[in-house]
């Protein structure tokens, strides 16, 4: 297929940096509701996914285009995960807090997007500017030091002045990875077999095991048979991170999936087929971890 003739699809921004330097709130306030409050000591547990639609840079203000963006872990604990994230975007946000600066998993998000050089775009966001003790340029003097070509001292990654708190900044970093997203032209498939990855799983009291998943080809609609490491299902119920029915769910958004039989592992790339062929693929599957459990045993 000619690339150029495909949709294009929302580009998918993961938001990444040290814990508690202000991803969530920065992310909450974008989407304005409340979930930095909501989390279990204000620590971000999993990838959690919403799309918004924002305004293009385009002359018309009154066009707009979706952005989807995963929140991600700042824990030193979840670094699995924050690769995991970076592997599905096109572009990370590294949030740097202003009067905290350079932190180990700020230092890690660096390495992740120097794995993916060229693959990935990268977008700092400078936060907590409202902070009396916020210090912009010792961060970016810092971020420099450390081989980040930032524009300000004539590279091309660009740098953002933000508060999550105050909303200050924000609409120049929505701008900025708009810009950057439009260069970047993600474009996808919407027929075909769907491919996504689990971004989160858990089992629901009233629906069993759910899963969200982020779509990056295909068209995901209730009926498909997936596959997902050595979980299968049917999809039964689609739903949009914020809770709604959806009819079907395209490259580059994030739904909430049930009709698994097993709960499948957040991570694992999702496949479709058909019953017959997710079936075989299951029974392949199981056979390969069998072997690979038995070898495991003769080792020891
Ligand atoms: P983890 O998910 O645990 O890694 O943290 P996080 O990066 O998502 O940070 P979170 O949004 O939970 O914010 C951490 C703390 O910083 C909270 O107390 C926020 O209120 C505060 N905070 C976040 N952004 C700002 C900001 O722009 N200004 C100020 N003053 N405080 C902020
Ligand atoms: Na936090
Ligand atoms: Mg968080």
């Amino acid at each position: 297929t000619d690339r150029a003739n495909l949709p294009p699809r929302p580009p998918v921004v993961t938001i990444m940096g040290h814990v508690d330097h202000g991803k969530t709130t920065l992310l909450d306030t974008l989407r304005s509701t409340s979930v930095a409050k909501g989390e279990a000591g204000g620590i971000t547990q999993h990838i959690g996914a919403f799309s918004v639609p924002v305004p293009t840079s385009s002359d018309d203000p009154k066009t707009t285009k979706t952005i989807t963006f995963l929140d991600t872990p700042g824990h030193a604990a979840f670094s699995a995960m924050r690769a995991r994230g970076a592997s599905v975007t096109d572009i990370i946000v590294l949030v740097v807090a202003a009067d905290d600066g350079i932190m180990p998993q700020t230092r890690e998000v660096l390495d992740l997007v120097k794995k993916d050089a060229g693959k990935v775009g990268l977008v700092v966001a400078v936060n907590k500017i409202d902070k009396p003790s916020a210090d912009t340029s010792k961060v970016e003097t810092a971020l420099f030091a450390e081989g980040v070509q930032l524009e300000c001292f004539g590279g091309d990654i660009p740098s953002v002045h933000v508060s999550g708190l105050t909303g200050q900044g924000l609409p120049e970093l929505v701008e900025t990875i708009s810009i950057l997203s439009e260069m970047q032209d993600v474009r996808a498939e919407t027929d075909g077999q769907v491919q996504g990855y689990v971004l989160e799983s858990k089992v629901s009291k009233g629906m069993g095991p759910v899963a969200t998943v982020l779509v990056l080809r295909g068209q995901l609609t209730p009926g498909t048979h997936l596959i997902a490491g050595t979980a299968h299902g049917k999809v039964r119920v689609l739903k949009s991170p914020s809770g709604s029915s959806v009819k079907a769910v395209l490259p580059g958004t994030a739904a909430v999936v049930s009709g698994w039989k097993e709960l499948p592992k957040a991570g694992d790339e999702v496949l479709s087929g058909s019953e017959g062929d997710v079936k075989k693929a299951l029974t392949n599957r199981l056979r390969n971890a069998e072997k690979a459990a038995m070898m495991e045993d003769v080792e020891i």
